[in-house]
């Protein structure tokens, strides 16, 4: 990876907040890179900094050789913002917003025309150039104040959530048209705290959680260091809707017993289980098993090293408890957020919607304050 920006130790205060805190990480050069965090977690106010628009109260940026507090103005001239709040003039066309993002980056004449038509087939909206902002649809002014911040062609386009709110088509659309860009050689940092979205599009990823960095890397650098354990979900007995003898395994009094025929062959079957649960978990490789009577299902932790599991299904067999399904769950970066941050990303917010997302609680991460995740070190990250 080719450095293209540093952001060394930045400190960014509103009054008594700290919104940005101590905050180092480096973009590659020709890369998208996700910058992932829950509503509040100071992700604008970074990416306002590297975009010469905040000042900030501590820290260094480096931007393709420039340091953002000598160069301000050549830096600028490198970069394209799609802001987090849609800027546009509702009251000119498309074409002519465009138009105008584009002459404030110094196009002028047929270089501002070839880059307005260029901009606008980009994003799909050629259709409706002429059509006011203020009457297009809101996928269509989300996408509008993209080819905004890209008409000019910038080396390094910061997108802020671009896609919050928009439908699924026109966010495939976006998507699709950000990779493209990245193939074209633009570097792109792109933010949002929808984290499908930054696990499909990513080459690298940040996660920030109060300002601060909680692990940098690859997606699979993120799901290796902080989980070493997958999980593997069985079906026991009959299907829940079988009748008959549904439910025989169930161990809980009021969910699970619906086909057992007497409270004896309940017991019975309670104890098989209950005796498998604990022939698993003594199994080498296996970190935890656990029956959740109410889904009929035995939950095994075992270590992402262990690739023959037969040992568990021979307990089942042994046991002569059938088994009616076989699921296993890969680790997620929503679990990797959960468990280097102890909160839950929320997915799918509207903008601002819960900016009010409680950020000063205690500090509850399993990850211990302010250590980066140990991907940031395998990512070359730490010096
Ligand atoms: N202009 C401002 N004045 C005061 N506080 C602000 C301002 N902008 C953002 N904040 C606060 O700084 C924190 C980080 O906000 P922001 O960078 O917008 O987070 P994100 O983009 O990750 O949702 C939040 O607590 C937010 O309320
Ligand atoms: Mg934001």
């Amino acid at each position: 990876m080719t450095p293209y920006i540093t952001v060394e130790k930045l400190t960014k205060k509103y009054g008594e907040l700290t919104a940005v805190d101590n905050l180092s990480f480096t973009v590659g050069e020709n890369e998208i890179f996700g910058f992932l965090g829950p509503n509040g977690a100071g992700k604008t106010t970074t990416l306002n900094v590297i975009a010469t628009l905040s000042d900030f109260d501590r820290g260094e940026v480096n931007i393709a050789g420039y340091d953002l507090a000598r160069d301000e103005f050549k830096i600028k001239s490198l970069l394209g913002l799609v802001p987090q709040e849609i800027a546009l003039y509702r009251s000119l066309t498309a074409a002519e917003n465009v138009s105008l993002f584009a002459s404030l980056y110094g196009l002028r004449g047929r270089a501002l025309k070839k880059a307005v038509d260029d901009a606008l087939e980009f994003v799909g909206l050629s259709d409706v150039r002429k059509k006011y902002a203020g009457k297009l649809s809101g996928g269509m002014q989300r996408r509008l104040n993209i080819a905004c911040g890209i008409a000019h062609k910038p080396k390094l386009i910061i997108m802020d959530e671009p896609t919050v709110g928009v439908d699924a088509r026109s966010r495939d659309n976006i998507l699709h048209s950000i990779r493209t860009l990245r193939d074209e050689g633009a570097t792109i940092i792109y933010t949002s705290h929808y984290m499908p979205e930054v696990q499909q599009i990513a080459d690298r990823i940040a996660i920030i959680d109060r300002g601060r960095l909680a692990a940098i890397g690859t997606e699979s650098e993120l799901l290796g260091f902080v989980t070493d354990r997958k999980s593997v979900t069985i079906g026991i007995g009959p299907a829940a809707n079988a009748g008959g003898a549904a439910g025989a395994y169930g161990v809980s009094g009021t969910v699970g017993l619906a086909g057992a025929t007497d409270s004896a062959d309940a017991g019975k079957a309670a104890a098989k289980v209950a005796g498998a649960a604990a022939d698993i978990g003594a199994l080498p490789g296996v970190k935890r098993a656990r029956y959740v009577p109410e889904l009929q299902e035995m939950h095994i932790d075992i270590d992402l090293s262990l690739t023959d599991i037969s040992p568990i299904l021979n307990i089942f067999i042994a046991r002569d408890i059938s088994v009616r399904s076989f699921a296993e769950e890969a680790p997620n970066l929503e679990t990797t957020f959960l468990a280097l941050t102890g909160r839950e990303l929320n997915e799918g917010g509207e903008p601002g919607g819960a900016a009010e997302r409680n950020i000063d609680g205690g500090n509850n991460s399993t990850n211990g304050s302010g250590a980066v995740a140990q991907g940031a070190v395998r990512g070359g990250e730490r010096r």
